[in-house]
């Protein structure tokens, strides 16, 4: 398919879904021909950043962040802004869906009733946001759930006992207590295995595997899984395997596993998704109707849904999530490169940067996006990491990433102190790993904070053992 005619099957897909919703939501003509020549004028050209010249630029920070060049879904920013938020389709036009806050919905009838019975089953609200989940996955489906994990429970519960799952040994630690101590209770058999190599993921297959679970780039370490190789070696070993990622790292924004192979696409929505660090929520997003009903069924039987505030929250979030992902991606960046050449650092982990091993994979994968978290490794033992947290003024010592504030964690206390000690160890999550959450902050104050805390931890305690040592010596 040459890029012209896939650029206007896109086109032709957001247009679908718009007018989908003009009939359901009664827009108006004019205002329909009005987006879909914005949608016609930009899904031609995949945007650049424009090339500016180094002098316009106060800083060599400020030139760095213009200067990086990737290339956004086309129409995202339109889709997220319009598919699944039309004006209130009730009569009040009000530009702002109201939330529908009712649990249950008048019938004229018993078992006569119009799209809704009981909001746990289904709710207008929810329903907008899992529409437009869809459409910036580049789904069909999508279904929302109380958090990530309750979203990955769901999705597990598609199994049953003796089905094998294949997942990753390199991953968010509350996914691989789930795995470990949930899951394979329940008759489960979960392989963890580094889905980084494609060899290991074939060799892992059996008659039994049902569900392959990928996340990528992993937590806390930031190894990349080839989605598209993965996904295409296990449906060609059998079909109905069913492809997961975890795409909560990247956000829709950066990439879209379903064009890549996956199944379904899942996400914590409590991360960069809704952003705002005031939202615990996950979702599914996925082509196949059969899984789909599937999905459906067991959302309304084990009833982990979000409330209607909740999704109302993320749907807001959404609007605004490529601008702050544009953002998080160059403040990221910036910081990763001064750390990077930091005397107090001993190697950063972060996939957008050429020094990654996977770097040209994730390029590819992400069309030269990358999202604000990333890990590295502060020179000393334990007590340095400790102090750097500690001395910290802008970044916030706490779990959780994706929000538009800034955090630091140390995962192999906080995140990941489930995983077993020898596996952190094999996995590289040492005493001294620090993980980033780069906010939207002004970059040179974050800058500037993780400088005075590696200074502060790294130097200061240098010279604290020297006096102790030469006291010592005394
Ligand atoms: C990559 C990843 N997946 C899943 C989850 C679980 O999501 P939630 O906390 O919304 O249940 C997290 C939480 O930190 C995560 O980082």
């Amino acid at each position: 398919m040459s890029c012209s005619s896939s650029a206007s099957q896109r086109l032709i897909s957001v247009s679908e879904r718009l007018a989908g919703l003009r009939a359901a939501r009664r827009l108006s003509t004019e205002k329909i021909i009005t987006k879909q020549k914005n949608l016609s004028a930009t899904a031609s050209s995949p945007i650049k950043s424009p090339h500016i010249p180094r002098h316009s630029f106060s800083s060599p920070v400020a030139f760095y962040i213009a200067a990086m060049d990737y290339q956004p879904f086309p129409n995202f920013a339109t889709t997220a802004i319009h598919v699944g938020s039309e004006p209130d389709p009730n009569g009040s036009g009000a530009v702002v869906p109201p939330i529908s806050l009712s649990t249950t919905f008048k019938q004229a009838a018993p078992g006569q009733f119009n799209g809704f019975d009981y909001s746990r089953s289904g709710n207008p609200t929810r329903n907008g946001l899992e529409e437009t989940l869809a459409a910036l996955e580049n789904g069909k489906y999508g279904l929302c759930f109380s958090s990530g994990l309750g979203a990955m429970t769901t999705i597990i519960h598609l199994l049953t006992a003796g089905d094998e799952i294949i997942s990753m040994n390199d991953m968010y630690g509350g996914s691989n207590r789930y795995f470990r101590h949930v899951a394979s209770k329940d008759g489960l058999k979960v392989k963890l295995v580094d889905c980084t190599d494609p060899v290991k993921v074939k060799a892992a297959l059996t008659e039994r595997t049902r569900l392959v679970w990928l996340e990528t780039p992993t937590n806390p370490t930031m190894r990349v899984v080839d989605i598209q190789t993965v996904s295409d070696l296990v449906h060609a070993y059998n079909k109905d395997i069913i492809v997961v990622v975890d795409n909560t790292f990247m956000s829709s924004y950066f990439q879209r596993p379903l064009d890549l192979g996956a199944d379904i696409t899942h996400h914590s929505l409590t991360k960069y998704m809704n952003g705002h660090s005031d939202v615990v929520m996950g979702c599914a997003v996925l082509h196949d109707e059969a899984l789909y009903k599937r999905l459906k069924f067991l959302q309304n039987s084990i009833g982990a849904v979000p409330s209607a505030f909740d999704c109302f929250l993320v749907s807001r979030g959404l609007k605004t999530l490529h601008i702050r992902m544009r953002e998080h991606m160059s403040s990221g960046l910036a910081v990763a490169r001064f750390l990077e050449q930091h005397p107090c650092v001993e190697k950063v982990l972060h996939p957008g940067l050429k020094s990654h091993p996977q770097y040209e994979l994730m390029k590819k994968q992400c069309r030269g996006g990358y999202s604000g978290v990333f890990s590295f490794y502060i020179k000393g033992e334990l007590q340095e990491a400790r102090e750097f947290l500690k001395n910290l003024k802008i970044f916030t010592l706490a779990e959780s990433l994706g929000g538009y504030e800034s955090l630091a964690e140390h995962p192999g206390i906080m995140t990941h102190a489930s995983v077993p000690e020898n596996e952190r160890a094999t996995l590289g999550i040492s005493d001294t790993l620090i993980r980033l959450s780069v906010g939207l902050e002004t970059v040179e104050d974050l800058i500037a904070d993780i400088d005075q805390a590696l200074r502060t931890a790294v130097f200061q305690k240098s010279d604290d053992d020297h006096h102790g040592s030469a006291k010592a010596a005394l």
